[in-house]
């Protein structure tokens, strides 16, 4: 028997009159393989990742017949333009058209690759998300945003662009602590700066092993929908709007840039989110946030400060050649209470003295 959870929300863009399911549990393949029904044909593209580690949980997604399967390997050399052009002959060869479906089954990465080619492809062919990791359960199969990555530019080539049904099988995320607590802090985030239930949740456990199954549903559950609650209002990062979503990101892209992507994106925004608690606290007197933080790094094995070789200098200039950064001014979402975020327009100059004044207090 399924047991899933099914959060729907109004497809906005090329499918606007369309909804996006989003079907949250386990054993969730039958309901994926009753819904390919309904697609002629179609390429499924998996993650040799997902299939070494859940080759029969993958297995039993793939449908044979008329759909073929690719599994690729994973790394950020999938997000380029060689490999989208190399996916677009393919499925010319295949004689796909836009009835027909595209599916990923696989992490972010797999799948921002997977978006960028279905939205393209004959300007947009089908799409259905199987994310398998807990960042794409959470986060990437979420709120339309693909792209590849040219030049050393991450993501700068993407569109926005929905799938029409997500499924978020808890099977694929299984035993995997390691991957989990990497990624938390963005569900920490959404917690801190969107909905407080996630952080009453993540209250209730003692570490990522001890998270119980109905707990983590629970929490990718409430994550999701925070994460559609700012999109909703915001589609096409148009309003300033979805910047809440880039609570703790703006340290933590130059902690991740100085430490050339030793410290991992999650781990960075740990870190970002500490730091930026307390440059909200001196400036706007966000008070309550910082202490939630250092009990959720104890309790779920994360660092809050990051290594003596990430000097203020280096941070300060990599804030400054942010490319996202336009006309000397951050957006810089500040988590005022918790789940109450509020956007502040703040001079570089402004940003990097608070992030200055406290990191030379720490002795950075
Ligand atoms: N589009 C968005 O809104 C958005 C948001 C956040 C991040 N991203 C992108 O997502 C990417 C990172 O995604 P990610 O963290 O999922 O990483 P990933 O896709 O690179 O996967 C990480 C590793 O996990 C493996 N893996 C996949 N499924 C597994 C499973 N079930 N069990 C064990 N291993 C498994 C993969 O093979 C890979 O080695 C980045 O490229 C980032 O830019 C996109």
């Amino acid at each position: 028997m399924e047991n899933l959870k099914r959060i729907s929300y109004q497809n906005w863009g090329m499918h606007q009159n369309e909804k996006t399911e989003i079907f949250v549990g386990r054993r969730l393949s039958e309901s994926f393989k009753s819904l390919l029904r309904e697609y002629g044909k179609g390429i499924i593209l998996a993650s040799s990742g997902a299939y070494r580690a859940k080759r029969e949980i993958l297995e039993a997604y793939l449908p044979g017949g008329e759909f073929e399967t690719i599994i690729l390997d994973d790394g950020e050399h999938l997000k380029s333009m060689p490999f989208y052009s190399s996916l677009i002959e393919k499925m010319l060869q295949m004689d796909l058209s836009r009835d027909d479906v595209l599916v990923y089954i696989g992490g972010g990465t797999l799948g921002d690759l997977s978006a960028f080619v279905a939205s393209t492809f004959k300007r947009g062919i089908n799409l259905i998300a199987v994310p398998t990791t807990f960042l794409s359960q959470i986060d990437s199969s979420i709120g339309g945003k693909n792209g590849i990555n040219v030049g050393g530019l991450k993501n700068v080539v993407g569109t926005f662009y929905n799938p029409s049904a997500v499924f978020a099988d808890l099977d694929f995320i299984d035993g995997q602590d390691n991957m989990i607590r990497d990624s938390l802090p963005e569900a920490i985030k959404y917690g801190i700066s969107i909905d407080p239930d996630i952080t009453e949740i993540l209250n209730r456990y003692d570490g990522v092993r001890s998270l119980s199954k109905s707990g983590m549903e629970e929490l990718i559950t409430k994550s999701i929908e925070a994460k559609l609650s700012v999109v909703e209002r915001d589609p096409f990062e148009l309003k300033g709007v979805r910047q809440i979503l880039n609570v703790g990101h703006t340290v933590a892209h130059a902690i991740e840039a100085v430490s050339e992507n030793r410290i991992s994106h999650g781990r960075a925004v740990m870190m970002g989110l500490y730091i930026e608690s307390k440059i909200t606290a001196d400036l706007f007197g966000g008070f309550g946030i910082s202490p939630i933080l250092e009990r959720f790094a104890s309790i779920y094995g994360l660092t809050l400060e990051f290594p003596p070789e990430i000097i203020v200098d280096k941070m300060i200039s990599a804030i400054r050649n942010d490319k996202k950064i336009s006309g000397g001014e951050i957006l810089f979402p500040a988590v005022i209470s918790p789940g109450e975020t509020v956007i502040k327009r703040l001079s570089i100059e402004r940003m990097t003295g608070e992030l200055e004044r406290w990191l030379k207090q720490k002795g950075k």
